[in-house]
């Protein structure tokens, strides 16, 4: 007990605190707690989020000079508790008969931690320690949320994509099962954090598949989803084409299905006549070896500009031929240019538009394809599955 009070005093009293995850709690309602230095209006203070089993959170602050008293008084109620420090991290675990084993494997001098301005701090929608039972599965953080510095971007990114998605979800049937599909789901990270923020997050009960032609990735996800006790969560082996879910989606998520598969991707969203659609391309190939359109040669001699020129040009036709079946349109900004070209959203919201709309969009299309010389792979498999010349 000793060494513990010795070890959290000198980790206090010289600031170095980033973070400490209380777990294994005595008190029945509470799951878990965590805290970490903040600056409120130029104050240190320590921030302390505590989850309850019924999924709820309260967050208190408390003084940073105060926060030492605070800590050992929380001590009581938890059998474990991770600190980590500016100069590494540690662990407290106590056993049933109350005695108190520390690890320490802080190295060299404890140095004043400098805190994220709380006014400026990025709060994702995900938090890594509370979402870490499934982060972790999926191999993003450890089991107390810390992400892994190579999946940092990863987090990023079905962040980002959750939160585009909580600006579109008053557009989802607000009572009742919501219906989801993840198409080439790959390894779900999205088709997780996707459930997880219509369970957990907005209380919604849910029915979401997840779809690819990989084998092992459907078993690894199947096996995930049991473990984590995921109910509604179906993981289907195969070819988007055949894909039949048991209703109409109310959402079609996609994350990067490659080149054309996301054509194959908006193809069977309007198909199942999903209500929303929010997916986001991948690498774009099919194009670079299709246009013949003289007019804009002095682009396309460039080869980079080309490529960036086929790019923009193919997600454009995807957004008029969405429109010309009767969805409001948008391409948006997925994630900093920095992180990853692959940064665009195309956000589809079923609108029902008017037969002349949709007439005009298509009509739109069809001259926008003629003048590039180019013939877009969801056409293509409109023709060939639909049996049109
Ligand atoms: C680049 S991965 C992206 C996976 C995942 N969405 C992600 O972001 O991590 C593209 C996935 O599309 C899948 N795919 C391609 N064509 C498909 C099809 N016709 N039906 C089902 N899955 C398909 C591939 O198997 C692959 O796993």
């Amino acid at each position: 007990m000793e060494k513990m009070h010795q070890l959290l005093e000198s980790i206090f009293t010289s600031g170095a605190l980033e973070k400490i995850v209380f777990s294994k709690s005595a008190i029945k309602e509470i799951k878990r707690a965590h805290g970490r230095i903040i600056l409120i209006k130029g104050l240190r203070v320590l921030q302390i989020e505590t989850l309850f089993t019924d999924g709820k959170a309260r967050h208190h602050n408390v003084p940073e000079e105060q926060a030492l008293r605070h800590v050992l008084e929380m001590t009581d109620n938890y059998k474990q508790i991770n600190i980590y420090t500016t100069a590494g991290e540690c662990e407290i675990k106590k056993n049933n008969g109350g005695s108190v084993h520390v690890i320490n494997r802080i190295k060299g001098a404890l140095v004043a931690s400098d805190p994220a301005n709380n006014d400026h701090q990025k709060k994702y929608l995900i938090d890594a320690t509370d979402a870490a039972p499934f982060l972790s599965k999926l191999g993003v953080c450890d089991e107390n949320g810390n992400v892994f510095d190579k999946k940092r971007s990863k987090f990023r990114q079905i962040n980002r994509f959750v939160e585009l998605l909580d600006d579109v979800y008053g557009k989802l049937p607000a009572e009742g099962e919501l219906c989801v599909c993840d198409l080439c789901c790959g390894k779900s990270y999205l088709t997780f954090a996707v459930y997880y923020y219509l369970t957990a997050l907005k209380g919604r009960q849910v029915k979401m598949y997840g779809m690819d032609l990989k084998s092992d990735v459907i078993a690894f996800c199947k096996q995930t989803a049991k473990d984590l006790q995921f109910e509604g969560m179906e993981f289907v082996c195969g070819d988007i084409h055949e894909f039949e879910p048991e209703k109409a989606p109310d959402l079609v998520i996609s994350l990067h299905a490659c080149d054309i598969a996301t054509d194959m991707v908006l193809y069977n969203a309007v198909r199942l006549k999903a209500k929303v659609i929010l997916s986001t391309p991948c690498c774009h190939h099919e194009m670079m070896n299709q246009l013949c359109c003289p007019p804009l040669s002095f682009v396309s001699k460039h080869s980079i500009l080309k490529q960036k020129l086929c790019d923009s040009l193919t997600d454009a036709l995807r957004c008029l031929r969405l429109e010309a079946e009767g969805y409001k349109v948008s391409a948006i900004e997925l994630i900093d240019p920095e992180e990853t070209p692959k940064n665009v959203m195309i956000r589809a919201i079923f609108a029902d538009t008017p037969p002349q709309k949709r007439a005009k969009a298509y009509e739109e299309y069809k001259q926008t394809v003629e003048f590039l010389g180019v013939s877009p792979y969801y056409e293509q498999i409109v023709r060939k599955r639909e049996g049109l010349k």
